[in-house]
Order: C-alpha cells, then sequence, then structure tokens
C-alpha cells in the first residue's frame, strides 16, 4: 500500500519504518532540512537500537522516501499518519497546534477520500477537532476518514514492539476506513496479533488510560518500596511475589527512581487535565505524579544523609538516559540530580553509554561537571558511585575494579541493580532503595 507518515520524530521514523519494512511503500513528511538530510543518507536521528539499518534497507530497495513538501505527501497516499508533536503547555495541557496545522494544510490539498490518523497521543476526542478542521478548510469534493490508531512504543525496543504488539487498536467510524487498517496491519494479524477495533473516543482513551495506569503501578510500587524500607522487608522479593499473580504481573513493578522520559509524565498530566475539563475528579493520578516527583527528592535525601556534605565530594554517576537503550534524556532524574548536586558544590564526573552528547546540551562540561568516555575512569577518585539508569553493562562492571578506583567504595543505587548480600561480601558500603 502507498502510506503517508507526517513528522519524522520518534513515532513516526519508527511507524514508517517499519511500514516499509512489511512492503509498503512510505512517504515521510519532515520539515525540518537538517534532518531531512540525515534520513535520506540513511541515518537515524535519534538512538534506536535497529533503526538505522531497517531504514538504510527500505531506502534502498525504494520503500521509504523522505520529502518535505507535505503536498507531496498528501498526494502519494489514500491513508495519511499523523505524527507530530504533541508537547505538554504550561497547563499539562496538550499543546495541539501541529495537529491542528497539519489538518487545515491536508485539508487545503485534499481531493476525493483520505484516511487521517491519529498516531500522536491526544486527548479524547480530539479526532472530532481533527475532522471539523479538514471539512472546514477543504474543498468539497474532498471526504475525509479521521481514525485513532495509538502507538505503544517502548523507546529502546520501539522496533521490536511494533513489530510484536500486545493488541493494534483502530478507533474507526467507517467500514472503509476499518478494511485499510485491515489491509496495513495484515502481516501481523497473519502472525496471531489481535486487532481491536473500536471507536475513535475509546482509541485515544485506551492510549492515556494505559499510560497512566503503568505510571500509577510505577508509584505504586515505590511507595510500597518506603514502607519495606521502614519494616526491613525487600521491595524486589515483595515486588516478585505480587508479580506472579497474573492480574498483577511483575512488569512495571521495578522501584527506583521513579518514571521520566518523553510520554509518562506528559500523558498523566494531559489525562489529569482531560478528566478535570470533563468534570472528573482524577486525584488518584494527581497523587501518582507527586509520588514520582518525590523519588528524586527522597533520593537527594538519602545521598546527603550517607555522604554528610556534598560539597567538594567526588561523586560520579553512571546513567544520564530516562532509561537504557536510549539516549533520550527527558524528564532524566539524572537532569535533577545533578543540578541539586552540583549546586552544593559536588564535584560530578559523570558516564553514560549513549545519553551523554544531549546531556551535554543540557548541562555543558565545565565547573564541577566533568563527561567521561569510560565508566571506570569516570570512577577515579570518587567517594561515591551513584546508579541513575540501569544500563547492563552497570550490571556487569567488575565490582573489585570499581572498590579499587574508587576513594571510598560507596555505591547508592537507585535502581538496585545489584545484590546486596554480595556488595557485602565485597566490601561495599551499598545502598539502594525499598531493601
Ligand atoms: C512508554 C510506554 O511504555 C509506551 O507504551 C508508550 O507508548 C510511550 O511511553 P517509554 O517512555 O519509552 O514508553 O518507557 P517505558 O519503558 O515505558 O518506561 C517509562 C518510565 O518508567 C522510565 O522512566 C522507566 O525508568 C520507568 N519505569 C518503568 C520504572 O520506574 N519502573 C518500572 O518498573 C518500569
Amino acid at each position: 500500500m502507498k502510506l503517508t507518515v507526517i513528522g519524522a520524530g520518534y513515532v513516526g521514523l519508527v511507524t514508517a519504518a517499519c511500514l516499509a519494512d512489511t512492503g509498503n511503500e512510505v512517504m515521510c513528511i519532515e520539515k525540518v532540512s537538517s534532518k531531512l538530510e540525515t534520513l535520506r543518507k540513511g541515518e537515524s536521528p535519534i538512538y534506536e537500537p535497529g533503526l538505522s539499518e531497517v531504514l538504510k534497507k527500505n531506502i534502498s530497495n525504494g520503500n521509504i522516501t523522505f520529502s518535505d513538501n507535505i503536498d507531496e505527501g498528501v498526494r502519494f497516499a489514500e491513508a495519511i499518519f499523523l505524527c507530530v508533536g504533541t508537547p505538554q503547555s504550561d497547563t499539562g495541557k496538550a499543546d495541539l497546534s501541529q495537529v491542528e496545522e497539519a489538518a487545515r494544510q491536508i485539508a487545503s490539498i485534499s481531493d476525493g477520500y483520505k484516511l487521517i490518523i491519529e498516531k500522536s497521543t491526544v486527548p479524547v476526542n480530539t479526532h472530532r477537532r481533527v475532522k471539523m478542521t479538514l471539512n472546514r478548510y477543504a474543498a468539497p469534493d474532498a471526504q475525509f476518514d479521521v481514525a485513532s490508531n495509538p502507538e505503544f512504543l517502548r523507546e529502546g525496543s520501539a522496533l521490536y514492539d511494533f513489530s510484536n504488539p500486545d493488541r493494534i487498536v483502530v478507533g474507526v467510524e467507517s467500514e472503509r476506513a476499518e478494511q485499510i487498517f485491515k489491509d496495513i496491519y495484515k502481516p501481523y494479524t497473519d502472525q496471531g496479533f489481535p486487532l481491536l477495533i473500536t471507536t475513535p473516543a475509546a482509541a485515544e482513551l485506551i492510549k492515556h488510560a494505559s499510560n497512566s495506569f503503568l505510571a500509577l503501578k510505577i508509584s505504586y510500587i515505590n511507595m510500597v518500596s518506603d514502607l519495606c524500607e521502614k519494616v526491613g522487608a525487600d521491595i524486589e522479593l515483595v515486588a516478585d511475589g505480587m508479580g506472579y499473580d497474573k492480574r498483577i504481573g511483575r512488569p512495571f513493578l521495578n522501584a527506583g527512581l521513579g518514571y521520566g522520559g518523553s510520554c509518562f509524565p506528559k500523558d498523566i498530566k494531559a489525562f489529569i487535565n482531560m478528566a478535570n475539563e470533563n468534570g472528573v475528579d482524577f486525584t488518584l493520578l494527581e497523587e501518582a505524579d507527586m509520588i514520582n516527583a518525590s523519588r528524586r527528592s527522597k533520593y537527594l535525601e538519602m545521598i546527603e544523609d550517607i555522604l554528610w556534605i556534598n560539597k567538594d565530594k567526588q561523586i560520579c554517576i553512571w546513567g544520564l538516559a530516562f532509561k537504557p537503550n536510549t539516549d533520550d534524556i527527558r524528564e532524566a532524574p539524572a537532569i535533577d540530580i545533578v543540578g541539586e548536586l552540583g549546586e552544593a558544590g559536588a564535584q560530578l564526573r559523570l558516564f553514560d553509554p549513549k545519553a551523554t552528547e544531549n546531556f551535554k546540551n543540557f548541562y555543558p562540561e565545565g565547573g564541577n561537571i566533568k563527561y567521561f568516555n569510560d565508566k571506570y575512569e569516570a570512577l577515579n577518585g570518587a567517594d561515591a558511585l551513584l546508579i541513575v539508569t540501569e544500563w547492563s553493562e552497570f550490571k556487569e562492571a567488575d565490582i573489585e575494579k570499581i572498590k579499587s578506583l574508587m576513594q571510598l567504595p560507596i555505591i547508592i543505587d537507585g535502581r538496585n541493580i545489584y545484590d546486596p548480600a554480595t556488595m557485602k561480601e565485597a566490601g561495599v558500603e551499598y545502598y539502594s532503595i525499598g531493601r
């Protein structure tokens, strides 16, 4: 099929690459020219395992092309995925100006039938607004369906998630639109992955409700971890025990520094906002979001309690990305931790396998901030090591080497990646969360 994807951000690019890889002809529209040049060379502007390879393959076989011309994109295909940004506004509400702008542009050049697909995360009933805009600005002979087809892609495993979905959700209002989706997703439904056909409003809600529920689950386990600390139980064992219950499940029961990234913090706020606008008081989620924010301050208090005075301490931080396997630092706990410790006068030695460049743009090198290309080098002479992101290379690190390089073998683990008994045996002064 011929498909157009508007917006080559995280979601747009992964969607375009994966749909091209199942044999569709995909045109991806991106208005930032520097990004376009990178993409045309088959390079991914974001770090996502496997993405460059899939892009290169599908550029060379002609399945994917890139353009900055939205008119060209609209003429190219009947089905158009909207993957533009929906950032958070100052009030917590989603800023939908890019969605509206794209709808107006599509309308102005459409004739005949077009299926407009919301892929970006949007508040419930945005499809109505999109449809209204399309109809207002389009020529009389243009005909539109607007559908919602939310993504559930985790950064770092987005290609896997796209190709192995727990479910594909499409919210449609016509049989014609339903059939287009059945064709697009046939390679997946043929393998047995479930396709849920629903209404656009339900599909929009499924996305926000799912992310908010996962955020709630994380805040829940973090509160249980506080209780574990008080009563002398191990949160890892508690989470394992809970997770065996199929109704609960072990994923997203990892206590630690809480959630960050481009989705959960933004989505939960947008969902609360949307509930309020509709007269539903969702203080349950407000509480979950507040608990999440408190994780970072709690960790900082823990550091101060252990080190007493942070000023002039050599503190090594392993992990700057908001989670492993990504270079994304949006809403990363490391931002707050580095900010606070830096202000307290600590000498910071930072390492991350992928996110260093992005972090440098936020906190440039200099003063009391130093970046390292090697995790062990960053440890030289450190008074303490903070684990802020659970990259596997940290899990596999050589404990004896860590000890020999540090001035004091103190590890404050915000992600519970080491076993306390092993650390004790190795002579490390080891602190972790909820254990
Ligand atoms: C998320 C959703 O999972 C995905 O479906 C959605 O469409 C986009 O948002 P992502 O932000 O890439 O994906 O990361 P995810 O793996 O879900 O983790 C989100 C945050 O929660 C991270 O900061 C992570 O460290 C944190 N987390 C996750 C925990 O603190 N504990 C857990 O048990 C799991």
